[in-house]
C-alpha cells in the first residue's frame, strides 16, 4: 500500500504547507525562546542530547588530525585548530556539546535565540564580549574563540572554505530555500571538510509513523498550549513533514558539491543525521 498523500484521505497526516519565509521564522523563534529548551527536552523524551552528541561524533571534529612535520620526521596531532560552524545555533545547545578546544562560530536568524545562547555560554565558558547591536555585531569569547553572530543560512558572512565542519541540529525543516542554504554551506566548507545535519524526519516504519503522528497531535499541542504559543509549537512539532525524502536531501547535498552523503536514521527514523564530505 502506498502512503496516502492528502489530508482528506488520511486523518493523521499533516498538510505539507510551505515553510514560512525567514522573517516569520525569525519572529517565531524570538517569541518562543523562553521555553524552547524545555519544549525540546519534553517533546524528544530527553533524547535530543543523545542526538546532538551523535552529530558531533559523526563530524569527527574532536578527533585530532595528524599532519607530518617534514623537518623532524614527527607527526603533530591537532584538534584545536579546527574551525566549526554551528548553523542555526539557537540557544547554543549544540554549541556546548562541542569540545571546548574547537573554534566555533554559531549563527542564527533570531536575535533573541542568540542572546539566550550568549547567556548560556557565558555561564558555561566564562564571559563573552561584544554585542549584536550593529550589522556585523557578534559575541566573542577570545579565550575559547567562540563567536555568535546574527546571520542567515542563505547568505553566510564568511569567506570561501572557512570551516573544517558545518553542523546543525533541527534547522533543515525551517529552511524554505534549502538548496541555496546547502550551496552556501558548501561554499564555506573546506575541501575534505565534513557536514553533519540532523533533523526530525518521517519514520519509515509504519507502526512508528502512526505512533509518531499521534504523539505530535496530542502531546505537542498540549505543551504548546501550556507554553502560550500554540501555533508556533504546533508548527515546530509538525514541520518535519515539510522535508523532502532523505534521498532527495542527499541529492541536493551532492548538487551543492558534497560527496559520500549518507542519511542515518535514529530512534526508528524519528530523526535523521545527514553526513557528507566537501569535494
Ligand atoms: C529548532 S531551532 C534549533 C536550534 C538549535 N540548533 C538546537 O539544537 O536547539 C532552529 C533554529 O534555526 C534558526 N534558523 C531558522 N532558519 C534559519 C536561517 N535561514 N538562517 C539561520 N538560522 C535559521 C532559528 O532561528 C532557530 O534558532
Amino acid at each position: 500500500m502506498t502512503k496516502m498523500q492528502s489530508t482528506e484521505e488520511d486523518p493523521i497526516s499533516f498538510p505539507k504547507t510551505p515553510t514560512p519565509p525567514p522573517e516569520q521564522i525569525e519572529k517565531m523563534f524570538d517569541a518562543i525562546v523562553a521555553r524552547y529548551d524545555i519544549f525540546n527536552t519534553v517533546l524528544s523524551l530527553g533524547l535530543e542530547k543523545r542526538w546532538r552528541k551523535a552529530i558531533v561524533r559523526s563530524s569527527r571534529v574532536g578527533v585530532p588530525s595528524v599532519s607530518a612535520n617534514s623537518n623532524s620526521n614527527l607527526t603533530t596531532r591537532s584538534a584545536t585548530s579546527k574551525r566549526v560552524l554551528d548553523l542555526g545555533c539557537g540557544t547554543g545547545a549544540l554549541t556546548i556539546t562541542l569540545p571546548p578546544t574547537i573554534k566555533i562560530v554559531g549563527i542564527d536568524l533570531s536575535r533573541v535565540m542568540l542572546e539566550t545562547a550568549h547567556k548560556r555560554l557565558s555561564e558555561y565558558h566564562g564571559e563573552y564580549s561584544g554585542d549584536l547591536s550593529n550589522e556585523n555585531g557578534c559575541y566573542r569569547n577570545e579565550k575559547l574563540q567562540v563567536g555568535l553572530s546574527q546571520a542567515s543560512a542563505y547568505e553566510l558572512p564568511f569567506a570561501d572554505a572557512t570551516f573544517d565542519a558545518v553542523l546543525s541540529a533541527f534547522v533543515l525543516r525551517n529552511l524554505h530555500e534549502r538548496q541555496t542554504a546547502f550551496d552556501e554551506v558548501a561554499r564555506v566548507t573546506k575541501p575534505g571538510g565534513k557536514i553533519a545535519l540532523l533533523d526530525m524526519t518521517e519514520p519509515t516504519n509504519s507502526l512508528m509513523d502512526i505512533g509518531f503522528k499521534v504523539y505530535f497531535h496530542t502531546i505537542a499541542p498540549l505543551v504548546g498550549l501550556a507554553a502560550g504559543h500554540f501555533n508556533a509549537y504546533r508548527y515546530l512539532s509538525r514541520s518535519y513533514a515539510q522535508l523532502p525524502s532523505n534521498e532527495q536531501i542527499c541529492l541536493m547535498l551532492a548538487k551543492a558539491g558534497f560527496v559520500h552523503t549518507t542519511a542515518t536514521p535514529f530512534t526508528g527514523g524519528v530523526v535523521t543525521l545527514f553526513n557528507a564530505t566537501r569535494l
